[in-house]
């Protein structure tokens, strides 16, 4: 059997997520016995409400059975809490899972879309995966810049991908860029915009209510997780808002079970319980982003200013995959930022004020950084 003939063409070149790397992993290949700090995959450290956790202890005696497919309970819930109806909410096992959906259903070879250079990676990856030619527009000070994207469409874009703010750069574009971006489109592309970390972002005046931009512009898809600020990445537990029209196509293909009963039962609490952690969250990481810039700058270190609970850092004349190293040995887990075609760069979350301190007094004994 000739493997390489049964598969589909795109998936031949087709490279693997890379994550950030696990703790028991590292514990596994460095032999290292003592406590690690993963900052590694822009999680929130401090962990979920316990609420949360006794409602996912609870819901663990009916794990014999099936979930609710279509999350029912969750989908009134979130159409609840932000004023839209049920018929507008999809869920997915990640917000990941529906870039992919997205793809699924609307790209094939032949149709275009159109992403920022150093965007998150999975909207290329969903791209690639079908077969569309994949249009990555250049950066504007590490942001996306919209006027270029606008200039990039053409009558075989199928969807032009925005993530506000943006992993890994951290940065966003505003209530007005985004408007003027939207209604400076032709009626063809749906713009998918990724909110992944919006519950940290609207700290900020400027970042755009999209929910609100919904009833004008019925082309937009607006991504949302429980994995970033609600402490569930692994529970996997991420939704879409968007038209009915778009959210019907998207449930003709989600898998019959894809969010388990007990990421519906956890996202369900951390709705109903999670206000006070999701304060205390933004709290933690607007005090560790000051810390961070204030002692990045005394080592030298440049970076860019986020809007998410990571930073992006340059360690230029090293090379990130170095520090990155170097900073695995003495058990601090980061991103080096190759895949994202920034070579000189690493990526940290932003973690308790513990873990922060841990990472400037590492990061400070990587000679070269
Ligand atoms: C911008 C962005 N979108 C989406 C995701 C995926 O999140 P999840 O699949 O855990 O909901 C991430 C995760 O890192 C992200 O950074």
């Amino acid at each position: 059997m000739d493997i390489k003939k049964m598969m589909r063409k795109e998936i031949l070149n087709f490279q693997a997520y890379i994550p950030g790397k696990p703790i028991d992993e590292v514990k596994r290949e460095l032999g290292i016995k003592g406590k690690i700090t993963k900052l590694a995959s822009n999680e929130n450290s401090l962990g979920p409400a316990p609420e949360v956790v006794a409602a996912v202890k609870k819901a663990a005696a009916d794990i014999f059975r099936y979930p609710e497919g279509a999350s029912y309970l969750l989908r009134n819930a979130v159409a609840q809490a932000l004023g839209i109806t049920r018929q507008e909410v999809i869920f997915g096992s990640g917000s990941d899972e529906i870039i992919e959906m997205l793809g699924k259903v609307f790209f094939d070879r032949g149709d275009e879309i159109v992403v920022s250079e150093h965007a998150f990676i999975r909207y290329k990856m969903a791209g690639d995966l079908m077969g569309a030619r994949v249009i990555s527009v250049p950066m504007k000070d590490y942001k996306h810049d919209l006027s270029a994207m606008r200039a990039a469409v053409t009558d075989k874009t199928k969807a032009v991908f925005i993530a506000n703010p943006n992993n890994p750069t951290g940065t966003y574009n505003t209530q007005k860029e985004l408007e003027e971006f939207l209604e400076s489109l032709p009626s063809g592309p749906m713009v998918v915009i990724d909110e992944a970390y919006y519950e940290y972002a609207r700290v900020n005046k400027d970042y755009p209510d999209t929910v609100k931009l919904l009833k004008q512009f019925q082309n937009i898809v607006i991504l949302r997780t429980f994995s970033k600020i609600y402490a569930l990445a692994g529970l996997r537990a991420g939704y879409a808002v968007a038209s009915s029209e778009i959210v019907e196509c998207l449930d003709r293909i989600r898998p019959p079970f894809n969010v388990t009963l007990l990421s519906q039962a956890g996202a369900l609490a951390a709705l109903k319980y999670g206000k006070k952690q999701v304060k205390r969250s933004v709290a933690v990481v607007e005090a560790g982003k000051k810390y961070l810039y204030s002692e990045l700058e005394k080592l030298g270190l440049p970076c860019v200013k986020s809007a998410g609970n990571f930073i992006l850092i340059n360690v230029e004349p090293a090379r990130g995959k170095d520090v990155f190293q170097k900073l695995l040995k003495l058990g601090v887990i980061v991103r080096a930022m190759d895949e994202y075609n920034y070579p000189g760069f690493i990526r940290v979350t932003v973690g308790t004020a513990a873990e922060n301190k841990i990472f400037i007094k590492a990061l400070a004994k990587c000679p070269g950084a």
